[in-house]
This record gives structure tokens, C-alpha cells and sequence, in this order.
């Protein structure tokens, strides 16, 4: 683990272990979101891929694919004589992404479970790399930057994409301090390796790309707002995957799990529009070049 960032008492297996079981948990609920997912990241997916330069005909490694929605528009995009790696560190989401693949019939797609930390390929051998809100959750971004640069041919290309600063992203920030205080835990640094929201300290995820060796370094603010009919449909949504709220709320009862999301609901009507609602939500896309 980068000891800059984290305390020697800091147990960075157990951390990933706790992560795996979690979105192992969550992964049904998050594949089962797959169109309002898609509607919301959509463009900022597009604009990713690019980024990256994944081509027609380009081998490219997706970290922490989750059930695969963004290996499926690379499989597209290189078409069957490219290749796409989706890997990630949950069994269970990775299944779901394979039979997401198979059911496409997308022959260049492969999946592998692996810790994005420590990936199991060859070095200089993909054409860009792509990581899709993922690499917020590694207890050592960097070390994950660096495993990405290895597997890169040399001038190829690399995009990530993260939350920003918590200011821009309010529903995350409430869903999180409300879950905090009904489970009876203090507050947490939201820049607090592994978290949500810890690459949206400015200027990190720029420095990390710099300290891993990546060239050409750019990141990009997206604006990605989550569009649904009611506050409620976005609880739903959350309730069913997103795996630190409901690893926080899981040490509760139901009566007492009931309550906290009871009051995201009531706080996040603050954010419903005419006809509908809409979360505010900040993303970095963050470029280099090997
Ligand atoms: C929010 S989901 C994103 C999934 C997918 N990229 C997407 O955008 O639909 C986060 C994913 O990161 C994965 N993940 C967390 N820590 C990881 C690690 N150390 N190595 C690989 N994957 C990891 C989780 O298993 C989960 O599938």
C-alpha cells in the first residue's frame, strides 16, 4: 500500500476482502440497473472510450468491468477482430458480465476475476485500458495505475473515471452521512482511500496518473446527472446496488435500516424537479498515454 496515503495499521487485504463479498452481494442489483445506469453514464462513457482510444481492431483491458455495461460498448466499438479483457475483483459480477457477453454474442469479449492491484496479464499487451468507477474503491490507486501501465503497449492509452468533490456530488454525500449517523459511526474523510468519493480531491487523480508514469495527463469535469421519476426510484436503485451504503446499513435491524432510508428519502427530495427528479452528479475522466 502507497504508506503516504494510508496508516501502517491500514489491512489492505481485508479491505479488498470486505469489497469482493460486498459487490459479490450487490452485483445482481447493479446488472439488474444496467438501462438507468447506462442512461446516466452513457455520454461520459462515450467521451471515456475515446479518450482511451479504444479502436476497431484495438485489444483493450477494462479494470473493475463490474457486470460488463462498458465492456459491451468497447466489444462494439473493436468489433471481432479487436478484443476486450473485463476483469474485476468480484466472482459474482464477473459471471454476470461473461453471460452479458455470451448473450450479446460478442466472441472478443473475455472476462477474468482479478484484483486490479495485481493484474494477471502480459506486459505490453493491450492497446488502451479503460476503468469505469472503479479505481475509487483500491486501497492503492496507484499501485492500480501502475499494474494498468504495465499491461500497456507503449504509446498506448488509458482513461479513468471517478466521482469528483464531494460539493458536486450531494446525494452521495447524504446517502453517506445519513447511513453513517443511523449506524451509529462517525463521520468519515470522504478522501479516505477506498471510498466513494476519494479520488475527487483536486488535482489527485492527476498526480497519481503523473506518479504511475502516465504522459500527456488530462483529467475532464462531466457533468453526468441521475435522471429518475422520484426520489424513491434512485433509493431503489441504490438499495439494490450500491454496495458501501448498504455495507454500512447492513450491522442494523430492519426497523432501524427502515429509519436511515427513510430519511435519505426525506433529504433527497431536495433534489426533485418538475415531473420528475435529478441528482446532481460530478465525474473526472482522467486521460494519459504510456
Ligand atoms: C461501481 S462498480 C462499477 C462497475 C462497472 N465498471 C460499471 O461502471 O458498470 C465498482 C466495481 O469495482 C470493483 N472493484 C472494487 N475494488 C476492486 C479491485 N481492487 N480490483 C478490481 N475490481 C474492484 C467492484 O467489484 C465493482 O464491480
Amino acid at each position: 500500500m502507497t504508506t503516504a496515503t494510508h496508516p501502517n495499521t491500514f489491512d489492505a487485504d481485508g479491505f479488498k476482502s470486505a469489497m469482493r463479498s460486498q459487490w459479490d452481494q450487490a452485483a445482481p442489483g447493479w446488472n439488474a440497473h444496467a438501462a438507468q445506469i447506462r442512461a446516466w453514464l452513457g455520454p461520459a462513457t462515450e467521451a471515456m472510450l475515446e479518450m482511451s482510444g479504444v479502436r476497431r481492431g484495438a485489444r483493450v483491458l477494462d479494470v473493475a468491468a463490474g457486470a460488463g455495461d462498458q465492456s459491451l460498448d468497447i466489444a462494439r466499438r473493436v468489433g471481432p477482430e479487436g478484443y476486450v479483457l473485463a476483469t474485476d475483483l468480484s466472482p459474482a459480477i464477473v459471471a454476470l458480465a461473461q453471460a452479458n457477453a455470451c448473450r450479446a454474442g460478442f466472441d472478443q469479449m473475455q472476462t477474468r476475476v482479478a484484483d486490479g492491484e495485481h493484474l494477471p496479464v502480459e506486459s505490453a499487451s493491450f492497446d488502451a485500458a479503460v476503468c469505469r468507477l472503479g479505481l475509487m474503491f483500491f486501497p492503492d490507486p496507484l499501485q492500480g495505475l501502475r499494474e494498468m501501465r504495465r499491461a500497456l503497449k507503449p504509446g498506448a492509452g488509458i482513461c479513468t473515471m471517478v466521482f469528483s468533490r464531494p460539493e458536486r456530488n450531494p446525494c452521495i454525500t447524504a446517502l453517506m452521512s445519513t447511513a453513517l449517523k443511523h449506524a451509529g459511526l462517525p463521520p468519515r474523510d470522504p478522501f479516505a482511500p477506498g471510498g466513494l468519493l476519494s479520488l475527487g480531491k483536486p488535482g489527485l487523480i492527476a498526480e497519481l496518473f503523473a506518479a504511475a508514469g502516465f504522459t500527456e495527463v488530462a483529467t475532464t469535469a462531466i457533468d453526468a446527472p441521475f435522471k429518475m421519476s422520484s426520489a424513491r426510484d434512485y433509493l431503489d436503485f441504490i438499495r439494490a446496488s450500491a454496495s458501501p451504503i448498504q455495507q454500512i446499513l447492513g450491522r442494523l435491524n430492519d426497523a432501524a435500516a427502515a429509519a436511515a432510508w427513510a430519511e435519505m428519502e426525506e433529504g433527497l427530495q431536495a433534489f426533485a424537479i418538475e415531473g420528475g427528479w435529478e441528482g446532481p452528479n460530478e465525474l473526472l475522466l482522467t486521460a494519459g498515454r504510456c
